[in-house]
C-alpha cells in the first residue's frame, strides 16, 4: 500500500473511532424513547415461564436480584445507571416499549435480540410482577 493509501487508511480509521464514540455517548444521554410502533406492539404471550431464571442467568448482575437496579455491576457504571424496573417510570411504559428496550440495548444496557422472543416477553411479564415491591 503506498504512504498515502496508508495515511487514508488511518484517517479513514481515526475518523470512524470519534463518530462511533460520538453515537455511544449521544445514544447514551436522555430520555430513552421507544418508536411510537414498538410501543404499540401487543404482547403476544401469556405467563412468566422460565423468566426469573433467565432473568438471574442475564440480568441480576446489573439490575440487582429483586430488580432495583442495584446489581454489584451498576456501582461501577456511569449514568445512566441500570432501571429499577419496579419504578412508576419502568412500570407504566407499554410492554412493546419493555420489549423494545431489552432487544435492542443502549449505552451500557447490552442487546438482548439473541435470546427467544417468547423468552423477551417472559422477560416483560416477569418485570410486571416486580410493579411496587
Ligand atoms: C451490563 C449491565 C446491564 C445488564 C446485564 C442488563 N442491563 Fe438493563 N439496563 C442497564 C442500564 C445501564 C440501563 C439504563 C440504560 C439507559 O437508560 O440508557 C438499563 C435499562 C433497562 C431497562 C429500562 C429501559 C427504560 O425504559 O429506561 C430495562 C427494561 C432493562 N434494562 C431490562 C434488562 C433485562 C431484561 C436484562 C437481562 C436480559 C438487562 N436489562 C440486563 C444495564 C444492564
Amino acid at each position: 500500500m503506498s504512504a498515502f493509501g496508508r495515511s487514508l487508511s488511518i484517517a479513514v480509521a481515526a475518523i470512524t473511532l470519534v463518530v462511533w464514540i460520538g453515537v455511544a455517548v449521544v445514544s447514551a444521554q436522555g430520555p430513552w424513547v421507544a418508536p411510537a410502533d414498538a410501543k404499540a406492539m401487543k404482547n403476544p404471550v401469556k405467563g412468566v415461564g422460565n423468566a426469573k431464571k433467565a432473568v438471574e442467568t442475564n440480568c441480576v448482575s446489573c439490575h440487582g436480584p429483586m430488580g432495583k437496579g442495584d446489581g454489584p455491576a451498576a456501582a461501577a457504571l456511569p449514568p445512566p445507571k441500570p432501571a429499577n424496573w419496579t419504578s412508576a417510570a419502568i412500570q407504566k411504559e407499554t410492554d412493546g416499549e419493555l420489549f423494545w428496550k431489552i432487544s435492542n440495548g443502549r449505552g451500557a444496557m447490552p442487546p438482548w435480540k439473541h435470546l427467544p422472543e417468547q423468552e423477551r416477553w417472559e422477560i416483560v411479564n416477569y418485570i410486571r410482577t416486580l410493579k411496587g415491591t
